[in-house]
This record gives structure tokens, sequence and C-alpha cells, in this order.
């Protein structure tokens, strides 16, 4: 008997009919095409053979979120674990290639976990300028018999040059003040009073703990396997890009970068090998037509992971989803 879908259950399916729809706006590339054919679209391919078709220097900021080094089903077509090195040497058969679609002051971020991170760092470093090495707080995670449990991620950021657009003021984070204190004459000490408790803006640093992987009642989920959160992609894009500028993402997966790059006024380019996904990417750069919100992302802030900035009222995590059942 199949489970039925609880109404508060958001994830994002496609019936056979979406698919027929929306793969009409899907586009393969055997041939060279100029820039403006590319921009906002969805290329349904092999990355491995569709970069060569790609225009040269168009890229000003590129996210990859490649298949780690593990067994994993994505749709149709699967990842098989290899050895390290066999693992370094598919990193570089793609990398090498991206870096002349890239501008000279273009940004770059790489995604990967404990066992894919030094490879990446190796391959990265033979190209890119390595700038700094981000890691997020990945809340879900199995727990291991005879292991730590696996609760973090890397993100590599490097840059093609010394020279790179990078806005500190677009990524603060909105924190609870947990010390509120006051100068000689009283006054909040670099935090504000407002409505809902007290709060401080702080620097971003390279450890995120404010990432909720996204899940069902969420209405940015999908039945992708390995799905990132609209807020940690927000996150790369406000720092390392402006309005307008060209996302590139590789192996877009469930669209995530594509949505992101649209809902903060970017162009973007994606790139996914599976038929079924590219279309989930369609059906979400569609919904974000109406729907431009990031959740954890709101008046210019980001928020920290237990605050929901829309009610401005603080809601436990835990608690939120039980809410939600
Ligand atoms: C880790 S997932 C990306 C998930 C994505 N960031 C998201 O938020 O949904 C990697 C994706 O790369 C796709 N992929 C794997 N090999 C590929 C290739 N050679 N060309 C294009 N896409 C590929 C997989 O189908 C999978 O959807």
């Amino acid at each position: 008997m199949s489970k039925s879908k609880s109404r508060k259950n958001k994830t994002i399916e496609l019936s056979e009919g979406d698919v027929v729809r929306l793969e009409s706006r899907l586009i393969s590339l055997d041939c060279q095409h100029d820039e403006e054919q590319l921009l906002n679209r969805t290329i349904h391919g092999d990355t491995l053979e569709v970069i060569d078709h790609l225009p040269f220097h168009f890229v000003d900021m590129l996210f990859v979120d490649p298949p780690y080094n593990m067994n994993k089903v994505f749709g149709k077509s699967s990842f098989k674990r290899m050895g390290s090195n066999d693992y370094e040497n598919w990193i570089r058969s793609w990398l090498g290639k991206l870096v002349d679609r890239l501008k000279p002051n273009a940004s770059v971020y790489v995604c990967g976990d404990w066992r894919s991170s030094s490879a990446l760092y190796r391959a990265l470093s033979d190209h890119f300028k390595i700038q700094n090495r981000i890691t997020w707080e990945r809340e879900k995670g199995r727990g291991a018999k005879a292991n730590w449990k696996n609760s973090s991620e890397d993100i590599w950021f490097a840059t093609v040059g010394d020279d790179y657009y990078f806005d500190v003021e677009a990524v603060k984070l909105k924190k609870k003040v947990i010390a509120p204190y006051r100068d000689d004459t009283g006054k909040p000490k670099d935090w504000s009073e407002e409505e809902n408790g007290n709060f401080r803006l702080t620097h971003p640093s390279n450890l995120w703990t404010d990432i909720t992987v996204p899940f069902w009642s969420m209405s940015e989920n999908t039945g992708h396997p390995t799905q990132k959160p609209e807020k940690l992609v927000a996150k790369a894009i406000l720092a390392s890009s402006k309005e307008g500028d060209v996302i590139l993402d590789p192996f877009l997966g469930s669209g995530t970068t594509s949505v992101v790059a649209k809902k903060l006024g970017r162009r973007f380019l994606g790139i996914e090998i599976d038929k079924y996904y590219a279309c989930v990417a369609e059906k979400r750069l569609e919904m974000a037509e109406a729907d431009k919100r990031i959740q954890g992302y709101a008046d210019g802030v980001f928020w920290e992971r237990n605050i929901n900035p829309e009610s401005n009222s603080f809601i436990n995590h835990i608690d939120r989803q039980r809410l939600l059942l």
C-alpha cells in the first residue's frame, strides 16, 4: 500500500505530463551556442561533453556540487566510489576544461565531504587561488556504530586571480544577543533592541552553522538525494556576484543554483545529465517566477537556524518540524 502524502508535505514531484511539458525547455548542446542563447537555461547532457561547446570567458561565478566519492544513485544514472587518485583525475577531467570558460575576476565554489575534500583542494590549487575552506554543519546525517557521525561538509572558495569581487555586507548573519552589553550612557553596544528581541549583525565566518538541509515540509524540497539548501547557495552567490552576473553550475541536480541565481537577479546556466532532475530544475525556476523567497534569508540578512524571520518569533527547529507534521 502506498503511503499517502501528508497535507504539509511540500516536496516537489513531477507527473509524466509535467516532464513532457518541461523537457521542451531543456537544451541539448552538440554545437557551439553563443552566450545569449544559453543564459537562463538548463542543458540536459553530460558536462564532460557539454563544456567543449560553451563560450569562453563568460562566467562570473562557478558553483560546483559534484558527485562525492561514494556510491550514489542519481535518477537513471549513478556514481561509483573510486580510488582517491581516480577520483582526483575525474575532478581534473572537468575542472581543467572549465577554467577557460571563466572571466579573469571570477570566483569558484566547489562542494565536497571529508573524503573528497583533499582531492578537490589539490585539483583546485593547480588552476586557482584558494581563498578559503568553508565548513557547514549538515544537521541530517546518519549515526555510525564505530565512527563519528558525519555532520559536516566543505565548500572550497577559490578565485581565478587576485582581483575578485566579494561583498561581505551582503552576507551578514543576524544573531540573537545573549549578553546584551551597554555603553556608559546605557546605549546597546553593537546590537539593537527590536520589537521581538535583541539582535546583532555579525560578520560571516567560514563555519556555517545556520543551514538546514531541505526536508519534506520545506517548499524547496525535491526528491533529489543530495539537494543543497537554497540558503547555502544564496550566501555564495550574494558574496561573490553582482546582479546580472552569470553563474554556472555544471552538476545542477534539482536546480538549486539556477533557482537561487534567478531569485537574486543573477543570470545562470545549469547542466544536468538526468532528464527528470533537469525538469525538476525547470519546475523550480517556474515556481521562482511567483515566489522569490529564500528560507532563512529575509530583510537582506541571513538568520540563525532557529529563528523564523517571517514571524520574527523564535521557534525551536525540532518544534517547528513537529508543528508542521
Ligand atoms: C551532488 S548532485 C548536485 C545537487 C544539486 N546541487 C542540488 O541542489 O540539487 C550532482 C548531480 O550531478 C549530476 N551528474 C553526475 N554526473 C554528471 C555529468 N557527467 N554531467 C552532468 N551532470 C552530472 C547527477 O545526476 C546529480 O544530479
